[in-house]
């Protein structure tokens, strides 16, 4: 049977509704929107080596698996805070935090003020000697957990942070097994991409093995879903599978799944099961209410140990918590981070037990730059700076009335093709969709050709988003954290903007 994840098949919106839709647009609401005011005032220094031959470059000497945004590649030369410059001079307002990592905002004084400082005192010195910053920041960063998360290891991305997680995991239970959910990103290395859920993201070469995936419970494309189930102030407008009186259906359901595979393809014991908090490149996937806290039961009862990868939705961007894991009311065995830590400086970390990281004492374990001086105090910068200016409630804040807008378009004049609006804080999702159908069973993802036409106008009006999801039909947005009600409305209006245009070169095509 087709997944409705899957489903790709291309339909149009109905020509009446199209001509209706037309008839009723004004040509004011599809004027580019203002960009909010920002006094910085970029350095005017032009490129050194030119857009021309930053492309033969990229093209010759950079990884040709790289493939930027746009079908003219934005060349981003300055930031300030929420706000990055093309080589142009032309602003645009970054909705996107160079993928879910700028968290406090680009080029912060207080980051510019802490790399000068430290770098001019000591940048490297490997942990064989030791050095004050890594202690500091290890200490400040573990009063950020509940207890008896408390033994920090360092090192530079979310890869390498699953990675070691994966080690520890199997290292403490003496088990190989490792449970993740169908559609869950956790890093590109050679043992992290078996862990993945996307197949886009598997190469097909012998690959680190022991990984099995079960269903991912998502309410608004899975199979089981409703209007209760996700913890956001936005609900799917899918009617409920739930009986009255009963738990959560779909809850319920995808913890049977689990169960099942748990019981029927795996050992009695485990090593552990991965999650995010909300599925990032997955396209902002929140699980029913209840479903972690009864996979962390079910992996217990297997001896296993729960990871949560929180490498997207760390820092304060779900907004009610500073982690994503504390709004599913469970205490994992370990924690995985990277990304929103350094503000896009190189730097990653794991926490987990004093027991479970004795694990890593079986044999040496060392990674030349975790821990270095420099990422360290900007580590620890990026927590004051999220605790001083407050970014965390601001997620909340900022991030809700995000929400409640998009919300608006979904079920107002834009209702046949935003699908589905989703997240927390300052991470959200938007799916787009082909046609005004409500089943969410025979609903058709909007192609990936439309989807690029209304990402690429909202970068010609000066808003730039992510794209993500299976269909790559769900617009990301994860700005950096510190994003104003001014940026909100910016950023709605230019999706307004877009939508009408998108509903015009329908029609256009219609009467080739
Ligand atoms: C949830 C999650 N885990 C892990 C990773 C891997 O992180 P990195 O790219 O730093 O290796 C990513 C990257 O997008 C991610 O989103």
């Amino acid at each position: 049977m087709h997944h409705p994840l899957r489903r790709t098949t291309v339909s149009r919106l109905p020509a009446v509704i199209l001509q209706r839709k037309l008839a009723t647009s004004s040509s004011s609401s599809k004027q580019p929107p203002e960009l909010p005011p920002c006094d910085f005032v970029p350095d005017l220094a032009e490129s050194k080596l030119g857009k021309f031959e930053i492309e033969r470059i990229h093209k010759l000497n950079l990884n040709p698996s790289l493939k930027p945004y746009y079908s003219e590649p934005l060349l981003i030369t300055q930031g300030h805070r929420q706000y990055v410059w093309d080589n142009k001079k032309r602003r645009y307002l970054d909705m996107f935090g160079g993928i879910v990592t700028t968290s406090v905002g680009h080029s912060h004084p207080t980051l510019l003020e802490t790399i000068s400082r430290q770098s001019r005192k000591l940048w490297h010195v490997s942990s064989v000697y030791l050095n004050e910053e890594v202690h500091e920041y290890a200490a400040k960063l573990a009063n950020h957990f509940p207890e008896p998360l408390n033994n920090v290891i360092f090192c530079n991305s979310g890869s390498e942070a699953n990675d070691i997680a994966l080690l520890m995991a199997r290292s403490f239970t003496g088990a190989f097994d490792v449970v993740a959910l169908r559609n869950a990103y956790h890093g590109c290395s050679t043992s992290t991409m078996p862990l993945c859920g996307v197949g886009v993201w598997k190469f097909p070469v012998p690959l680190n093995f022991g990984f099995t995936h079960t269903a991912c419970p998502d309410p608004y494309r899975g199979r089981v879903g409703g209007r209760f189930c996700r913890d956001s102030p936005v609900q799917t407008n899918r009617s409920c599978d739930c009986k009255e009186g009963g738990g959560c259906a779909a809850a319920e359901y995808y913890a049977e799944e689990l169960e099942e595979v748990l019981s029927s393809t795996l050992p009695k014991r485990i090593a552990g099961f991965f999650a995010e908090s909300i599925q990032g490149v997955g396209g902002t996937v929140q699980y029913p209410k209840g479903f972690l806290q009864r996979a962390y039961e079910l992996v217990k009862a297997r001896g296993g140990l729960f990871i949560s990868d929180e490498v997207q939705t760390g820092f304060g961007r779900t907004g009610e918590h500073f982690w994503g894991f504390q709004g599913h009311g469970i205490v994992p065995d370990i924690v995985t981070m990277a990304k929103g830590i350094g503000n896009g400086f190189p730097l990653a970390a794991v926490i987990t037990t004093q027991s479970v990281a004795s694990s890593l004492t079986r044999a040496m374990h060392f990674n030349t730059f975790g821990g270095n001086p420099l990422s360290s105090a900007v580590g620890s910068a990026v927590l004051d700076i999220i605790e001083a200016e407050k970014l965390q409630e601001n997620s909340l804040r900022v991030g809700t009335l995000l929400l409640r807008k998009l919300a608006e378009l979904r079920d107002g004049r834009f209702s046949d093709i935003v699908g589905d609006v989703r997240g927390k804080g300052l991470m959200i999702g938007l799916e787009l969709m082909v046609s005004k159908e409500r089943n969410h069973r025979t609903a058709v993802p909007m192609p990936v050709e439309q989807v690029n036409g209304i990402f690429e106008d909202c970068r010609s009006m000066g808003l730039i988003i992510g794209k993500g999801g299976p269909s790559g039909n769900v617009f990301r947005i994860k700005p950096p954290m510190c994003i104003t009600e001014a940026d909100v409305t910016f950023t709605v209006d230019v999706l307004k903007v877009a939508f009408e245009r998108h509903y015009e070169r329908l029609a256009r095509s219609s009467q080739k």
